[in-house]
């Protein structure tokens, strides 16, 4: 019993993190779920990197996953706030599985890393993360 309840646990993190696109907007996580890391690259490994590539060059095959290296739009910060915390289409919302700190240090690494921000730009602060998450940014549109 106990080798099957480890077996059970040992497969949980590959079906939290199985991508599968037909899935749609349902929820990927139980919304009890809450990610450990808090460093912006260990964050960027574990969440994104799957769809968005480790190199941020993002991926073509059963979906779409824009790439992020190079991608203008991570300048718009209510906008880049709003995907990570709510997603959109095929870009799953993570606003309930991390806090504003993890948000803000998965993004501002992001930002840092791919979106070609100096580092005194590229930070975004838990309080931005909490007002988007409040709902109280003019907009989270970016024009396209
Ligand atoms: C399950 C795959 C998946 C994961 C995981 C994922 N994304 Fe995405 N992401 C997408 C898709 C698909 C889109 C395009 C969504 C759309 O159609 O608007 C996207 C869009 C984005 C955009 C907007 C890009 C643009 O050009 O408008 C940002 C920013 C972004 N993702 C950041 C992240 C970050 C940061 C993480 C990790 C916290 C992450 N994504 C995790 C699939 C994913």
């Amino acid at each position: 019993m106990k080798a099957a309840l480890t077996l059970l646990l040992a497969a949980l993190p590959a079906l939290v993190l199985a991508d599968d696109p037909a899935q749609g907007p349902e929820p990927r996580f139980s919304s009890g779920w809450r990610f450990e890391q808090r460093s912006g690259p260990a964050l960027y490994g574990a969440l994104c990197a799957a769809c968005h590539m480790p190199d941020g060059r993002g991926a073509r095959g059963a979906g779409a996953y824009p790439a992020l290296q190079g991608n203008p739009r991570l300048a718009a910060t209510p906008y880049a706030l709003h995907m990570v915390l709510n997603g959109h289409r095929a870009m799953p919302g993570f606003g309930r599985q991390l806090s504003d700190e993890q948000v803000a240090a998965v993004l501002s690494h992001v930002r840092a890393r791919f979106g070609g921000m100096p580092p005194e730009t590229a930070g975004v602060t838990p309080a931005e993360s909490a007002e988007v998450r409040k709902g109280q940014q003019a907009s989270p549109a970016v024009a396209h």
